[in-house]
């Protein structure tokens, strides 16, 4: 069986969208999950975004000019965020898995990233342990929380819509907590109205790029993200992404009646600071 792993691109999208869509519903209904996309054509306009968007790398392997599997890497920051990657189930745990992480490892050791992350399925024995020999480090243990948007405000932390004006003040915000910023998203979240951040005694204590699967934030303290979180009106795709080990944001989660739709975990390879702040991470790391 031999395996051709080339870029991708758009005309790619329908084929990676079906295997991607048949992935990831065949691993999480076998461990009683709710697939991560709700529809075929969920996933294949996902990743058709994702193979038009010259900031992310693809990459399609093919089997006798089939394509069997895909894999992304976000390229707008320092630190380059893998996944999703999927390989048909009929041809799973044949090393295609593999080839596909070298493509984007070769890419990101190219241009120079200062490292690589990305989130697991934390259910999913397979990811876990392809991963782990390709060099990652687990670093979080994730709950995805879903559930009715909250309504409740924080005292004293206003939240308000970002500007570019708040950039460079989310951006030092950022390297305090994790060492590095996520600039590049920002910009985006801001130019899609997605964006928000928490202003505390004049200052911007933290901000969200979206309270969602595809959206990460970052805080002072856990007030901040309390205050982004309270005032989210909806939690957009499967829930976002809570570090279980901040136990007293975790609990605040679940009293207010927020619920655990699956355990992910983050795991890195290369450079990797211990958070000083509070943080959720997004789909992306
Ligand atoms: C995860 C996925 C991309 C991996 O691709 P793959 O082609 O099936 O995986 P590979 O065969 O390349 O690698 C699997 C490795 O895990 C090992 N492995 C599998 N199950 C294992 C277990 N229970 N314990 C230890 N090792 C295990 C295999 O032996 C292999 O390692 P090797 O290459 O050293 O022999 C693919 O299975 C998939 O699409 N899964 C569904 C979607 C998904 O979960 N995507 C990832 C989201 S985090």
């Amino acid at each position: 069986m031999k395996v051709k792993v080339r870029q991708g691109t758009p005309e790619d999208a329908e084929m990676c969208g079906g295997i991607c869509y048949n992935a990831f519903k065949t691993i999480s209904e076998a461990h009683g999950f709710s697939p991560d996309f709700p529809a075929p054509e969920v996933a294949t306009d996902v990743l058709r975004r994702l193979l038009a968007n010259p900031k992310f790398y693809s990459v399609v392997a093919e089997i006798d000019g089939r394509i069997v599997g895909s894999n992304f890497m976000d390229e707008r920051n320092t630190i380059a965020g893998v996944g999703p990657i999927t390989v048909d189930p009929t041809v799973q745990n044949r090393a295609i898995g593999r080839h596909l992480m070298d493509a984007v490892h070769e890419r990101a050791a190219e241009k120079n990233f200062d490292g690589v992350r990305l989130i697991q399925a934390g259910f999913h024995t397979r990811s876990l342990s392809l991963y782990a020999k390709l060099g990652y480090d687990v670093r979080e243990h994730l709950a995805c929380m879903q559930g009715n948007a909250l309504g409740i405000f924080v005292d004293g932390h206003v939240v308000r819509p970002a500007t570019e004006e708040d950039i460079a003040a989310c951006n030092r915000l950022c390297t305090q907590v994790h060492g590095h910023d996520r600039g590049e998203e920002l910009r985006d979240a801001i130019a899609q109205g997605s964006a928000k951040v928490v202003e505390h005694v004049g200052e911007i204590t933290g901000y969200a790029t979206l309270i969602g699967f595809f959206g990460h934030a970052v805080g002072e303290t856990n007030n901040d993200i309390k205050a982004l979180i309270g005032e989210a009106k909806e939690f957009a795709g499967p829930g976002f992404l809570l570090p279980t080990r901040n136990g007293e944001l975790f609990r605040w989660c679940l009293s207010s009646g927020l619920r655990i739709t699956q355990p992910m975990t983050l795991m890195s390879k290369g450079q990797y600071n211990e958070p000083a702040g509070a943080f959720l991470p997004s789909i992306l790391y």
